[in-house]
């Protein structure tokens, strides 16, 4: 089966090719601003009328007049109006609506064409640092990321993720000093990652022979003593357990074959560094060696370096993150370098792409920092603990679990095993999709109140939604899939449209890394389902026809929804 266009690309190159003959304009179908219509009765508007009269110096009804004229309608629109100045107002021909429903029943992918060119996509995120715990901005990091990843895949590319553990540098000196301190008895298991590094810090400012000790054990480090490197390695298989723990719960895809931390570029470091000066780049600046990329300076309009090796001759994060972009570009052959990473790593990145480009890294590759905002807690501060202390992920997940705990225990009619796993996906479920449903680039408000509300767009909104919805298929019995479709209500035409509008939402998300796209889509999918099933009797429908019509409108809705949460990471249990 050909796949079809999405229905606003239908109407666009319908548009464009339409002015190519009215005015010999040769305009891209994205230039043609096809938009979902607010107005009763009306599909889709198109306002570019208004903007080409300029350009032509013609009256944009006149413009419109001439489109229209030109324009192919084919099998799927009515004969659109012009309205107010100009305005085209495109409504499709219900036989039309009607095969194109019928055929999403028959769609795994609800209408959504894989790529044409996949691309071959490195992407890194969660990236928490070993000895630490990993906290709420992590938890953006790999809630985002995981769910770009799998938005990208349906898409149709491939994704290379790779977790950037910060696994490597100076603090790892005083880190194994301080796990050597211990008693062997005491050494298995480092307990509370956060104590661990914060009494380690402690002892390291104010103890100068535990300082002195630890920045021996850095040269240790890094000149490969097996010693030293053995219990390093004790480090971060503790602390990846512990990251693993957080996965688990939070039903992330990464896995340790995903695992490239900063320790795993250090073999590439020296070469980087020989590669930019061989290119003329560097310049030693304070005896270190730095690239200063153009276009970037401080407030005294100083000139920013990147540094690539330090005075003492050690690496540090923009030196390995410069190893990094060309070992996926280069070694792995990725298309496009992403990274989800906090907005205050913006300049971070622009400089290393910046120098990255400079080195020749770059050509043909499409390099993104995908940003996000900081969580914040109801008082608009950065989330911390009463004790002033950064949360800790684990305790976080527990809490959002409980509290569903309470949602859900409203239902008694659930068994105990059910129980507990739907208010695991109901409280995991609300922690991510709070995280996802805003546009990423602002910070966000972490309110358990919000988030578990059963009203407004929350993930607990679509998982009730859905759960109704299966209700609703389950009292009907058996029901075929390969029903015609009647669209014989306003309400049924506009679920219909809605349902159709899944690969448009797929691709606004993807294009722009922006989860929250798909987030508004599913809602509004969930809202036009109830406002149909408020209108149009389904079960006591006024025929069998009708029946088995409004039964697949509510099974594609409910597929929806399931599709689309899971592209989130978000589980739709069948109960709720
Ligand atoms: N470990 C870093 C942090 O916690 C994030 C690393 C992001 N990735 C990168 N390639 N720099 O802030």
């Amino acid at each position: 089966m050909q796949p079809q266009l999405e229905v606003n690309e239908d109407l666009a190159r319908r548009v464009v090719a339409a002015i190519g003959r009215a005015f010999g304009l040769d305009l891209a179908p994205a230039e043609a601003l096809i938009a979902v219509s607010t107005r009763d009765g009306v599909d889709y508007q198109c306002n570019l009328a208004m903007s080409l009269g300029k350009r032509l110096a013609t009256p944009p009804r006149e413009v419109a007049r001439r489109i229209l004229e030109h324009l192919d309608l084919g099998n799927v629109l009515e004969p659109p109006e012009i309205a107010g100045p100009g305005f085209l107002n495109f409504v499709l021909r219900r036989s039309w609506l009607e095969d194109r429903v019928h055929a999403l029943a028959g769609d795994d992918r609800l209408g959504v064409a894989p790529e044409e060119q996949p691309r071959r996509i490195a992407l890194d995120y969660s990236s928490p640092n070993v000895a630490k715990e990993m906290h709420v901005g992590h938890l953006r990091s790999t809630v985002l990321g995981d769910a770009i990843t799998r938005l990208l895949r349906f898409a149709g590319h491939e994704v290379l993720p790779h977790n950037h553990l910060g696994d490597w540098g100076t603090p790892f000196g005083m880190l194994i000093e301080h796990l050597l301190d211990k008693p062997p008895a005491a050494r298995s298991g480092i307990g509370d990652l956060n104590a661990f590094y914060q009494t380690a810090r402690r002892k390291f400012n104010s103890d100068e022979k535990f300082a002195a000790r630890s920045r021996e054990r850095v040269v240790k480090l890094q000149s490969g003593d097996l010693e030293t490197l053995a219990v390093w390695q004790e480090l971060v298989d503790e602390s990846t357990r512990h990251f693993n723990e957080v996965y688990r719960s939070l039903g992330i895809t990464l896995t340790d074959a995903d695992i490239y931390g900063e320790s795993f570029y250090n073999p590439y470091l020296a070469n980087v560094v020989h590669e930019l000066e061989a290119d003329g780049l560097t310049e030693i600046s304070d005896g270190a060696v730095c690239v200063f990329p153009e276009g970037f300076h401080n407030r005294e309009g100083d000139r920013l370096p990147l540094i690539v090796r330090k005075r003492d001759g050690g690496y540090g994060y923009a030196a390995t993150d410069l190893a990094t972009a060309k070992y996926w570009t280069t070694e792995r052959g990725a298309t496009d370098l992403l990274y989800v990473v906090g907005t205050p790593q913006a300049q971070h990145f622009a400089m290393l792409f910046a120098v990255c480009r400079a080195a020749g890294w770059l050509d043909g590759v499409h390099a993104k920092h995908i940003g996000f905002g900081s969580v914040l807690g109801t008082d608009g501060k950065v989330m911390r603990t009463r004790a002033g202390e950064t949360i800790k992920l684990a305790d976080l997940l527990d809490e959002a679990v409980s509290q569903a705990a309470e949602v859900v225990a409203e239902r008694s009619e659930l068994g105990a095993d059910e129980q507990r796993a739907v208010a695991h996906a109901v409280g995991i479920g609300a922690v991510k999709y709070a995280d996802l449903s805003g546009d990423r680039e602002r910070d966000y408000v972490f309110d358990w109140g919000r988030m578990l509300a059963k009203d407004g767009n929350t993930s607990v909104y679509l998982q009730y939604a859905h759960a109704r919805i299966e209700s609703i298929l389950t009292k009907a019995g058996n029901r075929s899939d390969d029903t015609a479709v009647l669209l014989a209500e306003p309400a049924d035409r506009a679920l219909a449209l809605t349902l159709l509008r899944f690969g448009e939402a797929i691709r606004a998300a993807v294009s722009a890394y922006a989860p929250h796209k798909l987030c508004t889509y599913l809602y509004d999918a969930a809202v036009a389902f109830s406002r149909f099933y408020e209108q149009c009797p389904v079960l006591a429908a006024e025929n069998a026809e009708l029946r088995a019509s409004r039964l697949q409108l509510a099974a594609l809705t409910s597929r929806t929804l399931v599709l689309g949460l899971g592209l989130l990471g978000i589980e739709a249990p069948q109960r709720l």
